[in-house]
């Protein structure tokens, strides 16, 4: 359950560009003392427990209320430490690493026996990441232990990328929380599956199926459809996600027409008195005025509808909106991630305009 914890939280303002500071010296120490602190990534901001204490591994599952067969990210500092983790690395994972990292690229790989059961959950693999925040990575080389982090959200809200969006989820629960604003990529990392035949993604993040291609090969990365797919590839993608308050119905299709259906669907929400909000990109208005429109940028930039995703979510939980109305990005790029993002947070609720 959450919110059983009740504590005094440190909440520290840090400068990303001046992460040698005494507070992240102090926040290292707190998470080798078996302590939780909440810290940004340049995807969303995480919630840390060292990986040899198991007291603060429990710890974050009681507080997001996370389920306990969810298994947790390995943050490192250096790709260095992957023999501390994991085992039979494969040469492509090295490729990727060279590549990626310090990046939003998650890679699964058999674990070594030494991590613990509250990381992976039970399964016999293992996922971990070299983070790119400067702050995150000085956090990871002053602890020197790797750190398991989920996204610094209660379980089923959006992830944070703002240091007050972990304010409200977590102070009072957590030892410590490192604010040092806006995150960036806006999206979680990319989880690829490197122990089948043929490296998977299971997570679309802020590494593209295009530049995974890129070094690997056209055809060399398997990306399957999470609409398709029968049973959950992360163990995490089964549970609702990024679930806003009010339900959001998500509008695929041909952009000029999903733009009238839309018009027309939030005018008659307004007429009958509703409070919704719409999620399109820039030029995709002018919404009727009394809709609370959110942008989520330029259409042909999907990085910017990742880094603004997850805020205007949790703005329309803020503004009580009745019903929130999203338009699809297109799924190139990082695309793919913030269609998915959507299309979960619409938990089914999808129209495909015709
Ligand atoms: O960008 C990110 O990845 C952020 C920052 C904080 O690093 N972290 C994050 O963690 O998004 P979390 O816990 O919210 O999501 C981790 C995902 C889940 O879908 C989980 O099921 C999957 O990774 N995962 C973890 N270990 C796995 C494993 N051994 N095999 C397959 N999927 C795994
Ligand atoms: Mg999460």
């Amino acid at each position: 359950m959450s919110g059983e914890r009740k504590i005094k939280t440190k909440i520290y303002r840090v400068n990303p560009d001046e992460p040698e500071s005494l507070f992240v010296d102090e926040a290292a120490e707190v998470l080798r003392a078996g302590g939780l602190v909440a810290f940004p990534t340049e995807t969303v901001y995480g919630l840390g427990a060292a990986v040899h204490r198991r007291e603060g591994l429990m710890k974050i599952f009681t507080v997001k209320g996370r389920p306990a067969d969810n298994p947790l990210i390995l943050h490192l500092y250096s790709g260095g430490q992957l023999p501390e983790v994991a085992v039979e690395i494969p040469s492509q994972a090295m490729l990727l690493a060279e590549k990626f990292w310090p990046g939003p690229l998650t890679m699964v790989l058999p674990k070594k026996d030494s991590v613990p059961i509250e990381v992976t959950a039970g399964l016999p693999t293992v996922a971990v990441r070299v983070p790119s925040h400067p702050v995150a990575l000085r956090l990871l080389e002053k602890t020197e232990i790797p750190v398991a982090a989920p996204s610094a959200n209660l379980s089923g809200r959006p992830s944070p990328t703002l240091g007050s969006h972990v304010i409200t989820d977590l102070d009072g629960k957590v030892e410590m929380i490192l604010d040092a604003g806006a995150t960036g990529v806006g999206v979680e990392s990319t989880v690829l599956d490197l122990t089948g035949e043929k490296p998977r993604i299971l997570r679309p993040g802020g590494v593209t199926l295009e530049m995974l291609e890129d070094l690997l090969g056209v055809g060399k990365v398997e990306a399957p459809s999470f609409i398709a797919a029968e049973r959950p590839l992360a163990p995490g993608m089964k549970y609702r996600h990024y679930a806003p308050d009010a339900p959001l119905i998500l509008f695929t299709g041909e952009r000029t027409k999903v733009v009238s259906v839309l018009k027309e669907k939030i005018s008659g929400e307004i007429a009958a008195g509703h409070k919704v909000a719409v999620l399109a990109f820039a030029d995709d208005g002018p919404f009727p005025p009394e809709a609370i429109f959110f942008s989520l940028g330029k259409r042909e930039k999907p990085e910017e509808a990742a880094e603004r995703l997850f805020a205007s979510l949790r703005l329309c939980n803020q503004e009580k909106v009745e019903t929130i109305y999203a338009v699809a990005p297109s799924r190139r790029g990082v695309g793919e991630a913030v269609f998915n993002r959507l299309w979960k947070a619409a938990g089914g609720n999808v129209v495909e305009v015709k």
